[in-house]
């Protein structure tokens, strides 16, 4: 069977809300790349992928005790041509429903997935070696295998846990301590943050390896304040920030078949004929420089400053246009709908989720901005360079472990420190300073395109740890 197990909640094409997704649809990849046998357990949703791929039946399984009684089917996926097998863990009446999350007993979905995926692998005639959890949704499992007698023949096996964001915890409250498999009185204190049972926390206690997608991120945890600092610091021997890659088939601007125009020996001409395609329905015009936000609208993201920043700097001057992508918060959208609409030479939106739309905006945009307050890792500056898009983020997380400034040696983006219009605005001055200086610009697109931000550089750092 396979050495390394993925356990996440999303997975991309299968099941995306965000970066999560991304990840855990490429690094499984490249870790197989390398030579690992790899493969992924997600939940089954009830979702176009799910709905359009054909799915074997490969185990049929039983969670019962005086409390509750779930059948459960591991699904494989076949002929996905991912690059990795994946198993759906299908549980009818909690799993398989038309969204990822936001529901009201998330915690249990996401509890019986965990035992379900451990009640399947623990009967694997070959055990794996390391379960490689990702956020919150998985975060009990490295608990579950060391202390519930249910698991003990996989309590050897090692764990890694991936932080991709640690604002989200799942907490949720010790009445549902019932829907655990049963586990020694001792190990309560390990389940515990706070008088709730908190699966980030826990997680952080129990993996044998903690890492996140930064190292500039790991460092804000573990000395900024936030809820779990101390234990972040507790256990920075066993933690480590390995920097994201990206899926470099996927998003390739010589092949990208969302693309109409590929990039090929002029960079030039691919920004050019790319601007002018995607505003060739809006009435933006393609010679002033094109900002785009793409992203969830949402205040971590920086989202509420946008729609200030925007009206703001196209009523004092004129000559710049903005399109985001992306939605979120219904305020945030709200303003940015009435931004557009006093700027409609000016401004264009497409509030929804749109991954085809996305890649032609990095293609034709200029710049990428990326206020975000937290910032893990961040995929979408990474996207951005890789064609040719300046990114202007700010110096948080992994935006400033992956974006040097042009003011730097050999920099090739825009970095801000505040999460603020001003800084907002004074980096959009900045954007259409470079913009007004073509053969800076040319030079700057050339560092961008000649960047690496591959996965090998990380499968080699987690293949360390799992060998640890
Ligand atoms: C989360 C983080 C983002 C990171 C992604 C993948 O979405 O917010 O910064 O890039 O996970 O790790």
């Amino acid at each position: 069977m396979y050495k390394i197990v993925h356990l996440a909640a999303e997975c991309f094409p299968i099941a995306k809300t965000g970066g999560l997704g991304d990840v855990v649809g490429a690094l499984p990849k490249y870790l197989n790349k390398a030579g690992l046998s790899t493969c992924v357990l997600l939940p089954q949703y009830n979702q176009k992928w799910v709905q359009q791929n054909t799915k074997v039946n490969v185990w049929k399984g039983n969670l019962s005790s005086s409390h509750f009684n779930f059948n459960y089917y591991i699904n494989q996926c076949v002929d996905a041509g991912l690059g990795f097998e994946v198993y759906l863990v299908d549980i009818p009446d909690l799993l398989f429903r038309e969204n990822i999350y936001g529901y009201q007993d998330d915690h249990l979905r996401f509890l019986f997935f965990q035992q379900a995926a451990l009640d399947w692998i623990k009967n694997w005639n070959d055990k794996p070696e390391v379960l490689h959890c990702h956020d919150h949704h998985t975060g009990l499992i490295p608990f579950m295998i060391k202390h519930c007698p249910a698991y003990s023949l996989l309590a050897h096996v090692r764990t890694v846990f991936t932080i991709h964001n640690g604002l989200y915890t799942g907490a949720f409250a010790w009445y549902n301590s019932r829907f655990f498999p049963e586990f020694s009185f001792q190990s309560k204190g390990s389940l515990d943050w706070d008088d709730t049972i908190n699966p980030l926390a826990c997680a952080i206690k129990c993996c044998d390896w903690l890492t996140t997608v930064s190292g500039g991120y790991l460092d804000e945890l573990r000395f900024q304040p936030n809820p779990l600092q101390s234990l972040y610091n507790q256990h920075w021997q066993k933690s480590k920030g390995i920097v994201n890659g990206i899926d470099a088939d996927v998003w390739n601007p010589k092949t990208d078949k969302n693309l109409t125009v590929k990039l090929a020996k002029s960079i030039l001409k691919f920004k050019q004929k790319s601007k002018q395609e995607i505003l060739k329905d809006t009435s933006l015009n393609p010679d002033l420089p094109l900002i785009v936000f793409i992203g969830r609208l949402v205040n971590e993201k920086g989202g509420e400053l946008l729609p200030q920043a925007i009206g703001r700097y196209l009523s004092r001057v004129g000559n710049v246009n903005f399109y985001v992508l992306g939605s979120g918060s219904s305020d945030i959208e709200n303003q940015l709908q009435r931004v557009r609409e006093l700027f409609t030479q000016s401004v264009a939106t497409y509030i929804g989720y749109n991954e085809a739309l996305a890649h032609k905006l990095y293609a034709g945009a200029d710049f990428l901005i990326m206020p975000s307050i937290i910032e893990p890792c961040g995929l979408n500056q990474l996207y951005a360079m890789r064609y040719a898009t300046v990114p202007m983020v700010r110096s948080v997380g992994g935006l400033k472990d992956t974006v040097v400034d042009i003011g730097d040696t050999n920099g090739y983006g825009i970095r801000f420190t505040n999460a603020n219009v001003e800084d907002i605005l004074y980096s959009v001055n900045r954007a259409v300073d470079l913009y007004a200086n073509p053969k800076l610009l040319e030079e700057i697109r050339k560092r961008l395109v000649a960047l690496n931000f591959s996965w090998e550089k990380a499968v080699k750092e987690y293949i360390e740890i799992y060998q640890y």
